[in-house]
């Protein structure tokens, strides 16, 4: 039989967390596995600006009938405003861009685009990175390979160890860097360390490609695309990946873009017929709910500000949490994680062993991934101490 070949798969890391946590009886159980963003009562809740635009679109709406393989165009247009900024108007004419299935769907059709324009192409990726980089890039087919990210204490980054992997990546080859709120580790590079990635890409002839799944929850919307704009204004090709699962909290809905930056109108009008055609031959076009939503906020100046308004929230509730955090690891007289308060966005690396990381999950139930990845967010005013108490006695353990 055909399916006699098939064995069953290990567990993903970051879902079978989820599910892990999910079957925990515990009442004090403390999720930090998954990133998403909760709020001081655990909660993931729908975010206002989100539930008034839908509130329009339901009063709006006239037709179900299908989109095309680019997506919903205002969607596509708004949100390249919003990654770009004023930096947008330079660039006109040589982005191909279409929505996808969130940032995982955008992640996937770059993979397949680079397919299409060079078989021979390999991508790097920083080592550590996000767990499902390698399953979405790699099962389409490109060769991954790996460049030096972290020092060897796991908490800051090693920036000649990366710039020496980086200078030595052929031509041709493609970079994934992550705009900011570095997953899994919360070390992003430095605005001087993003110039000298660009200039080192047109030196070498790599071609960067950058993942945005955090925009807004670092510094702020234009900071955390600091880095990209300044990438995109100084190559000739560079390729996109966005999400707005965290920043929208529209994670169910499937929402993110794909864009690639060519040295022509004419190779970006070829890029952008290859991106539908991907498309159409995949999953023929994307859903418009999600998109919808993004655009009526971003076409609508109050539901804009609203949403920026919840968004600074949510970036200052998590920066505060590392503040509490670091805070009760030194009243608890435990040395050494002041990091968690430099790092951004929604995860840090806690620097923990694996069998420390299973004896929380296990005495504690308190879950982050076996690499020591905890998201933030899932900390609160209530188990804050909690966890850092449990983390300093499973500091002695194993
Ligand atoms: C995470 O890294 O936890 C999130 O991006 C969710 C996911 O799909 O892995």
């Amino acid at each position: 039989m055909m399916f006699d070949a098939l064995t069953v798969l290990p567990s993903d890391p970051i879902l079978g967390l989820m599910k892990l946590y999910r079957a925990d009886p515990n009442p004090h159980k403390v999720d930090l596995g998954v990133g998403v963003y909760k709020n001081n009562e655990g909660q993931t809740p729908v975010m206002q600006a989100v539930t008034a635009a839908e509130r329009n679109l339901l009063a709006k709406q006239t037709t179900k009938t299908y989109l095309t393989p680019l997506g919903n165009p205002a969607f596509v247009e708004h949100m390249q405003q919003l990654i770009f900024g004023s930096s947008l108007m330079a660039l006109e004419g040589r982005i191909a861009a279409v929505q996808t299935p969130g940032g995982c769907g955008a992640l996937r059709i770059a993979a397949e685009l680079i397919k299409h324009a060079n078989p021979k192409a390999s991508i790097w990726l920083s080592n550590p990175t996000w767990a499902n980089h390698k399953p979405l890039l790699g099962d389409a087919g490109v060769p991954i390979k790996h460049y030096s990210y972290l020092s060897a204490s796991q908490t800051t980054l090693d920036w000649p160890a990366m710039q020496a992997a980086l200078e030595s990546i052929p031509a041709g080859d493609v970079v994934l860097l992550h705009a900011c709120c570095h997953n899994p580790t919360g070390v992003d590079l430095t605005f001087e360390q993003w110039q000298w990635v660009a200039q080192t890409a047109q030196a070498k002839g790599f071609i960067p490609f950058i993942d945005m799944a955090y925009q807004g929850f670092g510094d702020s919307l234009a900071a955390d695309a600091a880095g990209l704009r300044h990438i995109f204004a100084a190559v000739p090709e560079a390729l996109l990946a966005v999400s707005c699962s965290k920043n929208f909290g529209l994670y169910r809905e499937r929402v993110g873009l794909v864009a690639t930056l060519c040295a022509t109108a004419q190779q970006a009008q070829a890029a952008q017929s290859h991106f539908e055609g991907i498309v159409r031959g995949i999953y023929s076009m994307p859903p418009n709910h999600g998109a919808a939503i993004v655009a009526e906020i971003l076409q609508d100046t109050s539901l804009t500000q609203q949403w920026e308004t919840e968004l600074t929230q949510m970036q200052q509730r998590i920066q505060n949490l590392r503040n509490d955090f670091v805070r009760n690891m030194n009243a608890l007289g435990v040395q050494g994680f002041d990091f968690v308060n430099q790092q951004k966005g929604m995860f840090s690396y806690l620097g923990i062993h694996a069998e420390q990381v299973a004896w929380l999950a296990q005495h504690k139930s308190i879950y982050l991934l076996s690499n020591s990845r905890a998201s933030i967010a899932g900390l609160n005013q209530d188990n804050v101490s909690y966890v850092c108490e449990a983390l300093a006695v499973s500091l002695n353990q194993a």
